[in-house]
């Protein structure tokens, strides 16, 4: 069995009868099962992308869920290092890690979900052990290339357990955009509180449910993603385990995150007034109250009506269509909206494992951005509107020669 239906009430992470459903985005393939021309004729495995909202511990999750094996495995098509921007990000983020956080070099730093190596790469060498931790074998590898220490599993008590027996507490852990991606945050908790020292430091950054909403950027949420996090969520959940967040900073990364630093109930560090300001933002912006999701809803299938009928007009005007970014975010777009090959040509991506592919679901071809401008297609659809500013900068001269493209975020419109 590869799909675990909830009992629709029941909240994953409290228990309590309270979980709300708010959005159904229907039947939909996994978002990064990217298929080969010989899995077309093959029935694809999809689920219903419901979400749910927990009137007693305010999380936001998904109601149906695949099992994590299925999703991370040898197969997986993401690596963190095809975006320059993601890389500058990193860069950034190792800079602070390395002159705030840091404390003393015979501790250890784990990252959690640390894929390519990309940010782990930049932490080596200021602790005594640096560990990444990556269940998906394939971008494991590539991170050990590079000669880092990368364990291909889970983490859980269990692992929490191993770590903390062979090497020495933990100053730091780790994880972007990966919180998200970890059915049981429970037990997360409980291993951080195993690896963690007591004054040890844990950092997570994840796509931002206030943003999600803000520019109604339902792509969010898919298969992987199994919560959409507010802080008040994160801080109820953290303080059931005995951990506390200090600070929470805003950033732009993902189409907009939440960095979250947190530590044990203990520890010596001050709340940051950073907390109590975002707590009394998304108060004011009711996100403790169901209506605010009833509202999201709504305006979630206006949005999907105001881009069919965009698409469909330059279609009827004779124009040549195509993707751009064969993303998770796309696939959700295109199955929610019903895009297949009848609008979209082909989906240009720069991920050479997902060129000759085709999307899940809609059986677009997926093709190389390095013909992209000379194939000379009208529009482009941006499939990952996060990337935006560096996709249209980088194809000025599609745009130069006439093309134009168009985005759904906050609204359908030609840019
Ligand atoms: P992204 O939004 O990072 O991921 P997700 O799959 O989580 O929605 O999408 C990244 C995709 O966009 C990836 O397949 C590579 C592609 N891409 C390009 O083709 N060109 C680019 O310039 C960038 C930044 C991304």
């Amino acid at each position: 069995m590869n799909e675990i239906s909830l009992n629709k009430k029941i909240c994953r992470l409290c228990d309590a009868p309270s979980l709300q459903s708010f959005l159904d985005l229907g039947r939909m393939p996994i978002a990064n099962a990217f298929l080969t021309s010989e899995q077309l004729k093959d029935t694809e495995f999809t689920f219903n992308l419901e979400v749910g909202f927990c009137e007693k511990c305010f999380i936001v999750q998904l109601i149906d869920m695949v099992e994590p094996n299925k999703l991370f495995h040898e197969n997986y098509a993401y690596f963190s290092s095809i975006s320059s921007v993601m890389d500058n990000h990193f860069a950034d983020l190792a800079n602070e890690i390395n002159t705030e956080i840091f404390y003393d070099p015979t501790l250890s730093v784990i990252e959690i979900g640390s894929n390519d190596g990309i940010l782990l790469s930049k932490l080596t060498g200021y602790a005594l052990n640096t560990i990444g931790i990556e269940p998906s074998a394939n971008v494991a590898s590539a991170a050990r290339k590079q000669g880092l220490n990368v364990i291909s599993r889970f983490f859980d008590s269990s692992l929490a357990v191993e770590l903390s027996e062979k090497y020495n507490a933990a100053q730091l852990v780790v994880g972007t955009n990966v919180l998200c991606h970890i059915p049981d945050l429970n037990e997360l908790a409980k291993s951080l509180n195993i690896v963690l020292d007591d004054e040890g430091v844990f950092i997570f950054e994840d796509p931002y449910l206030l943003e999600i909403m803000h520019k109604l950027a339902y792509d969010q949420i898919y298969d992987e993603h199994y919560y959409y996090f507010s802080v008040t969520a994160l801080q109820v959940l953290f303080a059931r385990h005995g951990l506390r967040l200090f600070k929470v900073e805003p950033i732009s990364v993902h189409g907009g995150s939440m960095r979250i630093y947190g530590c044990k109930l203990s520890s010596k560090r001050s709340t940051d007034e950073s907390v109590v300001r975002q707590l009394a933002i998304e108060d004011e912006q009711g996100i403790s109250n169901l209506s605010s999701y009833l509202v999201f809803a709504d305006k979630v299938q206006q949005s999907r009506s105001s881009l069919v009928e965009l698409l469909h007009k330059l279609k009827d005007e004779g124009k040549s269509l195509v993707g751009y970014a064969a993303s998770s975010k796309g696939t959700v777009i295109l199955n929610y909206c019903g895009i297949n090959t009848d609008i979209l040509d082909y989906v240009y991506d720069n991920t050479p494992s997902k060129q000759g592919l085709y999307t899940p679901g809609t059986h677009i071809p997926i093709v190389s951005t390095d013909n992209f401008s000379s194939d000379k297609p009208d529009y482009a659809f941006i499939l990952a509107w996060n990337h935006m500013e560096e996709i249209v900068a980088k194809e000025e001269e599609f745009r130069n020669q006439g093309g134009k493209f168009v985005t759904h975020i906050p609204e359908a419109r030609v840019v």
